[in-house]
Parts: C-alpha cells; structure tokens; sequence
C-alpha cells in the first residue's frame, strides 16, 4: 500500500513558523513521524512540500496512479484552489484534509475548504498527529475494501 502525503505552501516554514499555533516539529521531523508510524502499518509514504499551486498539481498528477490513497495538507490553497480540486477529483483515491491548526477557531476565511466536499474526511486542530491519525484511517479504509 502507497499513500502520497503533500504538504502545500509555507509548510516548509514550520518550526519557526508560529510555533503556537503550528507546534514546534519542523517539516522533516513531522514527515519522519509519519514514516515511522507507516512502517509499523507495513505502508509506504512518499511526502513532498511545495509553495506552488502548479508543483502540487503536477505531484498529483504523476503520481496519484500508483497510489492508494492521498493525505494533503493544502494550507491557504485548500481555502481557494479549485485547480488542486480538480487535481485531486482525477485522483480517483479516497483522500484525507489535514490542517495542523483549527481552522474553524481562526479567520472566517479559513472555514471555507473547496477541497473538503471531495474528500472522504478532515483532520483540523491536532497538530502532526492529525497527519498519523489520517494514515491509520485510510490504511484501515484501503484494506477494508480489498
Ligand atoms: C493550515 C491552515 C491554513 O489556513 C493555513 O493557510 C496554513 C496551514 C494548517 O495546517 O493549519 O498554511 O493548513
């Protein structure tokens, strides 16, 4: 089992990015937990960051087909982008929205996801374990149905 886990833009900041709001793991620390609790779910996890729009789609893209599921954090994109959407949509993978903070406790803004009415379930508030927590869900998920 292959799940691709993307990181959208200004992720690659965390550590020194509002450390409060975000925690303290820097990106490499975060994926590292995710691969740990990955191999211990026999799963295979490829994680990549991008800033850009296009890099996240074109990730998608080249990828999705030899994946079993999708784990994105699409940080401000996921309140806008209806590009990664219909990225995503072609996936055809069931896919987990996590988002390290609440998003609904901040900004009114950012309790609009255009990306959440095509995923199958959102993480928001639990810091990098929402990362974990997903993996668990959607690895249960894939070999349920196989
Ligand atoms: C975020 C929440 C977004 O609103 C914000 O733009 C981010 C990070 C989160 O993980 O809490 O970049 O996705």
């Amino acid at each position: 089992m292959r799940v691709l886990v993307i990181h959208g833009p200004n992720l690659n900041m965390l550590g020194r990015r509002d450390p409060e709001l975000y925690g303290t793991q820097t990106l490499a620390d975060i994926n590292g937990l995710i691969e740990a609790r990955a191999k211990e779910l026999d799963t295979q996890v490829e994680c990549f960051q991008a800033n850009g729009e296009g890099a996240i789609i074109d990730f998608i893209q080249a990828n999705a087909s030899g994946a079993d599921a999708i784990i994105i954090n699409p940080g401000a994109f996921g309140h806008y982008s209806y590009a990664i959407h219909d990225a995503l949509l072609d996936s055809n993978v069931p896919i987990a929205e996590v988002h390290l903070s609440n998003v609904f406790s901040r900004d009114q803004w950012r309790r609009t996801s255009v990306i959440s009415p095509i995923v199958r379930g959102v993480v928001s508030g639990f810091g990098w374990r929402g990362y974990v927590a997903a993996l668990e869900m959607l690895v249960a998920l894939v070999r349920e149905k196989g």
